[in-house]
């Protein structure tokens, strides 16, 4: 055969090639996979809550985020640390306490809370639970973001609250970590943790299976470990802003 003829047929056919295979790149349907989490992975849940004079319940003896970060816990088998403050400058009627927490805020304060922390390097995974205060993390949690480099680690946010749903927690916290993946957050309404933690059991669970944790059983319960094949929904417990 003339080679020129087959230098031509060469190119035709690796044109043919690319262009099939651009083709064949325009036809596959996009898929936006969730980042979540790996069966190896080590876990911890740092929370912030306080006890006390609270809207809608009365004074109670453990906070609603601490409520929600044991049962976490237990559910996903991670490690607890609670973010104490060093100063119990939170030990007050509510009313006074709103007044403080928007001070602070205002001020961008960074209040200091009570030694040692964990190494969190052993960490592959940690959840950050607080209540939202005025839309936005208590200033504390922001002492202890500014105060761990994280870099490359899974984080998930999680709130209770009286109607703010999420806040933009994970926006906020992929802020502070921006080399760290921030999967995605949930919120509980307050009143309903405090009230009957039973209430939030399904929104839990199916959100902790939705992140890829096969869920421990409670030694309360009698019933098979969820995993994370089970069927998730994609909807998140938002609401709007008070
Ligand atoms: C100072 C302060 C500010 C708050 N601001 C909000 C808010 O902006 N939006 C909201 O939904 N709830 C707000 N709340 C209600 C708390 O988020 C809610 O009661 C939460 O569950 C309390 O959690 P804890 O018991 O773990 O402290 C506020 C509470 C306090 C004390």
């Amino acid at each position: 055969m003339n080679p020129r003829l087959i230098v031509l047929l060469l190119i035709v056919s690796t044109l043919t090639v690319l262009g099939c295979d651009k083709h064949a790149k325009e036809q596959t349907p996009e898929t936006k996979e969730e980042p979540r989490v790996a069966a190896t992975d080590k876990s911890i849940v740092v929370y912030f809550s306080r006890a006390g004079e609270q809207l809608h319940v009365g004074y109670i003896a453990e906070g609603n985020t601490s409520i929600v970060a044991k049962m976490i816990a237990q559910k996903t088998g991670a490690d607890l640390f609670e973010v104490k403050p060093k100063a119990d400058k939170y030990n007050t009627p509510y009313r006074q306490l709103e007044n403080i927490a928007k001070k602070e805020q205002d001020a961008k304060a960074r209040p200091e809370y009570v030694e040692p922390a964990p190494d969190l390097s052993q960490y592959d995974v940690i959840f950050f639970g607080a209540p939202v205060w005025w839309n936005d993390w208590p200033m504390i949690m922001y002492t202890f973001f500014e105060n761990n480099d994280l870099q490359g680690k899974k984080l998930i946010p999680f709130s209770t609250h009286s109607g703010s749903g999420l806040s933009k927690f994970d926006f906020k916290l992929a802020r502070y970590y921006p080399y760290c993946t921030v999967l995605k957050g949930e919120s509980f309404l307050g009143e309903d943790v405090q009230k009957d933690s039973n209430r939030i059991v399904p929104d839990l669970d199916q959100w902790l299976i939705g992140l890829g944790f096969t869920l421990r059983p409670n030694e309360n319960e009698n019933e098979a470990p969820e995993t994370a094949d089970a069927n998730v929904a994609e909807a998140s417990s938002e609401t709007p802003v008070e």
